[in-house]
């Protein structure tokens, strides 16, 4: 069989079995197996195909007919152009979380001197990402699943500026004060779990539930974070921005200010204190 014949059957597989995005699925799973850039399946359409591809790719579309997302068949996804390993005990980095990286990223070129907190780090991918863009400053990611931290450190290795480790959100804190804390934490509500699509509900429950309304969480770290932090931005859910700003201007962050994502959603709060 040639690449574009396996391509073809993949893509029609994974469509009969009601996957999501079969074409790019596709696309990535037979780039993965052979290890070769995805638009060569094109380019060099006729080329015959190793054995051994074959088996791989067959395994790998049964997985996502199952509904198994593709990063975790991977075993990695890409977060602000680079590459992150992510395995069922990490939530999979979403594009959305990019903007935070991208608030977060300018925020500490303006923000004084001091360390950088991530709440809730998962796969390490936004402690990660701001530990290279910012090697001045000490970038400090935390998680209260051990799990999920083995993976973020295998995502650190190399980096001298970054530390991890385990906390219930800032129970314990590393240090005294922060410049800044980011956090993406769960923000479903719980009722709405249930609804998830089917890819979304292999991710740990642990990163997803945020309790009755969704907010239990970011409104005990806003609450934790008060007077330890010159800026805090979070991101959060649909409808979430103006009551997480009332909570951010209530706790002691008088200036706030919500930044939309590529779909028009208020996705990214950021509160700032006076000093
Ligand atoms: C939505 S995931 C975000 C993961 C990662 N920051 C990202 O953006 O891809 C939320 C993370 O918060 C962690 N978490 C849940 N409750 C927590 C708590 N009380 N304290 C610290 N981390 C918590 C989960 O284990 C999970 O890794």
């Amino acid at each position: 069989m040639t690449r574009l014949g396996l391509l073809r059957q993949t893509i029609d597989r994974l469509t009969r079995a009601a996957a999501e995005s079969p074409r790019s699925t596709a696309q990535w799973l037979l780039a993965e197996a052979l290890q070769v850039p995805p638009l060569s399946l094109y380019t060099e359409p006729d080329e015959p195909l190793p054995p051994d591809c074959l088996r791989r790719v067959e395994t790998w579309t049964a997985r996502c007919a199952e509904g198994e997302p593709l990063a975790y068949v991977l075993g990695s996804v890409e977060f602000a152009g680079q590459r992150f390993r992510v395995t069922p005990a990490t939530l999979i980095p979403r594009p959305e979380t990019e903007l935070l990286w991208e608030v977060a990223t300018r925020l500490v070129e303006i923000l004084p001197p001091g360390p950088i907190l991530d709440v809730g780090t998962g796969c390490g991918a936004l402690a990660v990402s701001l530990a290279r863009r910012a090697p001045g400053r000490h970038v400090y990611g935390s998680d209260i699943d051990p799990s999920a931290l083995a993976v973020a450190e295998t995502n650190a290795q190399g980096l001298a500026n970054l530390s991890l480790y385990r906390a219930d959100l800032l129970r314990p804190m590393p240090e005294a004060a922060f410049a800044l804390i980011v956090a993406n934490l769960p923000y479903i509500p719980t009722s709405a779990l249930a609804q998830l699509p089917k890819n979304v509900q292999h991710e740990p429950r642990k990163a997803l539930d945020g309790g009755p309304d969704g907010l239990l969480l970011i409104r005990s770290l806003i609450t934790q974070a008060a007077g330890r932090c010159r800026a805090l931005a979070l991101e959060v859910g649909d409808h979430q921005a103006d009551p997480v700003r009332e909570l951010l201007e209530e706790a002691g962050f008088p200036r706030s200010r919500s930044l939309q994502d590529l779909s028009g959603m208020d996705r990214i709060v950021v509160g700032e204190s006076d000093g």
